[in-house]
């Protein structure tokens, strides 16, 4: 009898997910449509909301926040290098100041992506799709059908240049046209100025990791987390690592929201004013040997909504599914040996993409 109820049960939510994909509203739909409750769809297994409870949480730690200003100059560079090694080395993330992207364009960028998501559902219909070889494309949680829990949040997913594509502004929605032109282009000029630092980091020349063409791939996810009726249940993006090199991450300054895991504790990310918060990822953890970390994260629902990131992923030259990467030969000694393997880009990202957001990490596949 209980086989049999669960059978049904797995059945109704697949049911439930299947209408609630066939809206195209995404979860923003549910929020306006007055909801006091969270539907089941969104209710994170019991086990993991006591396993969150008893998690210890670490209030007064913070990421460091790096200041880029005089990023050209000899003698600050050298500090510079020194404070984002350091925060690559151990926590992974880090905010910067002064990256020189104009306030005027990030503002652009995240008035652009609340745009898109509140205007008419009929709108932005049209983009909704689960097809992850469209250029453009809006749905709600990109694991929706994998995942355990539903995530309380709607995607814009641009694929700003793949490398063998560049984005033609006429396949933007026009309501985000122009600021996703202008802040695209600002946030990958910006992505070759940290790999630069990072490359000089791991004692190289700034141009190794660029020479590598960890910037190609460029594209960027414009996150709606609409208010929550019952966030301590729900989960904005479930816990992960992100899989390319290196990801920048606009978020407005009004909702919290993201957190990082380190050493068993969640720890905020707050928005700071003018930031940007920077991250490595799997590929560049993999490339570094290991020095560098990639650490999971997540972001939390909130009751006070809508909360709005702007995330940008530099995920490697995607266009060319045979390129191989391994750890930088330069970092390998003896007393150093390689802790990974080679990977092949392409069986790499599928590896990442088959594992679900919050299973084991493609990235433990392959360790030596
Ligand atoms: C991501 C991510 C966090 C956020 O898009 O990979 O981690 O705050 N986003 O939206
Ligand atoms: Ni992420």
């Amino acid at each position: 009898m209980a086989d049999s109820s669960a059978v049904d049960h797995q059945y109704d939510r697949i049911q439930m997910l299947k209408a609630f994909d066939e809206t195209k509203a995404g979860v923003k739909g549910l929020n306006d449509s007055g909801l006091f409750k969270l539907p089941e769809i969104f209710v994170r297994p019991s086990a993991e909301l006591i396993a969150d409870l008893k998690h210890e949480k670490a209030h007064e730690i913070e990421v460091p926040v790096i200041d880029l200003s005089g990023v050209d100059d000899g003698g600050r560079r050298k500090q510079i290098v020194e404070e984002v090694r350091s925060a690559a080395e151990t926590w992974g993330f880090f905010q910067v100041v002064n990256h020189g992207i104009p306030q005027r364009v990030v503002d652009g960028m995240i008035d652009g992506v609340r745009g898109f998501h509140e205007q008419d559902v009929d709108q932005k219909k049209k983009y909704y799709s689960r097809d992850t070889t469209r250029i453009v494309r809006y749905a709600s949680s990109y694991d929706l059908f994998t995942s355990r829990t539903a995530s309380w949040r709607d995607t814009l997913s641009i694929s700003v240049n793949s490398g063998s594509h560049l984005l033609d502004p006429q396949e933007l929605p026009a309501i985000c046209r122009d600021s996703t032109v202008e802040y695209s282009k600002h946030v990958e000029n910006l992505g070759n100025i940290l790999l630069g630092i990072l490359s000089e980091g791991l004692g190289l020349k700034a141009e190794f990791l660029g020479n590598m063409e960890c910037t190609k791939g460029h594209r960027l996810h414009g996150h709606y987390y609409p208010a929550c009726p019952e966030p301590e249940l729900a989960i904005g993006t479930t816990k992960h690592s992100d899989a390319g090199f290196l990801a920048i991450l606009l978020q407005n300054q009004l909702v919290s929201g993201l957190q990082v895991l380190c050493e068993g504790r969640w720890i905020d990310i707050l928005p700071v004013e003018g930031a940007l918060v920077i991250n490595i990822g799997d590929l560049l953890q993999l490339v570094s040997n290991g020095k560098f970390r990639s650490n999971e994260h997540r972001a939390l629902a909130n009751r006070d909504g809508p909360r709005i990131s702007v995330a940008c992923f530099f995920s490697g030259p995607i266009y060319n599914p045979a390129k191989i990467y391994g750890p930088i030969e330069e970092l390998i000694t003896e007393e150093n040996p390689a802790v990974y393997k080679e990977i092949v880009i392409s069986e790499y990202l599928m590896k990442f993409l088959a594992t679900g957001l919050d299973n084991y990490r493609a990235l433990d596949y392959y360790k030596v």
